[in-house]
């Protein structure tokens, strides 16, 4: 078969995951102990940042650029993909100006269930862009044969 390997991500990329990675399970822990309003807030700060950092590299740093000229006909999907990159960082919004009112631990427990809901989209997010990019070079090496 013509195969043509994907590309490994850059060297930042892997670093830039890592930091994410531990910034998801650093809120995961904060939400596993007693309602802590300004380590939250801290935390969900950097997290807008590093995201807001991330997403710009996928659509401004070559990632969707690259996708799109091996494969143009996967420009809906990466639509989709930036429509939710908007609605994260909405969500990342939401639950900060939520732990600048009073909470209880009721509304605690809440923000904790917003946030989870929140990392599993991330992951599926990230996977499907993951799939996106082997499908681009797939189709890419079809159009070569
Ligand atoms: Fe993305």
């Amino acid at each position: 078969m013509n195969s043509k390997p994907v590309p490994e991500p850059k060297a930042s990329w892997h670093v830039e995951h890592a930091a994410l990675e531990k910034l998801w399970s650093a809120i995961e822990q904060v939400f596993a102990g007693p309602v802590d309003c300004d380590r939250l807030r801290r935390l969900l700060s950097e997290l807008a940042h590093q995201l807001a950092k991330h997403f710009w590299q996928e659509e401004k740093g070559g990632y969707f650029a690259e996708v799109l000229s091996l494969a143009p006909e996967l420009r809906a999907r990466i639509e989709r993909l930036q429509n939710e990159h908007v609605r994260m960082l909405e969500v990342v919004e939401e639950l900060s100006r939520k732990v600048d009112a009073p909470v209880g631990s009721d509304t605690w427990q809440q923000l904790a269930g917003e946030y989870r809901e929140l990392a599993v989209l991330f992951q599926r997010h990230e996977q499907l862009e993951e799939e996106m990019l082997q499908q681009a070079y797939q189709l890419d090496m079809g159009t070569k044969d």
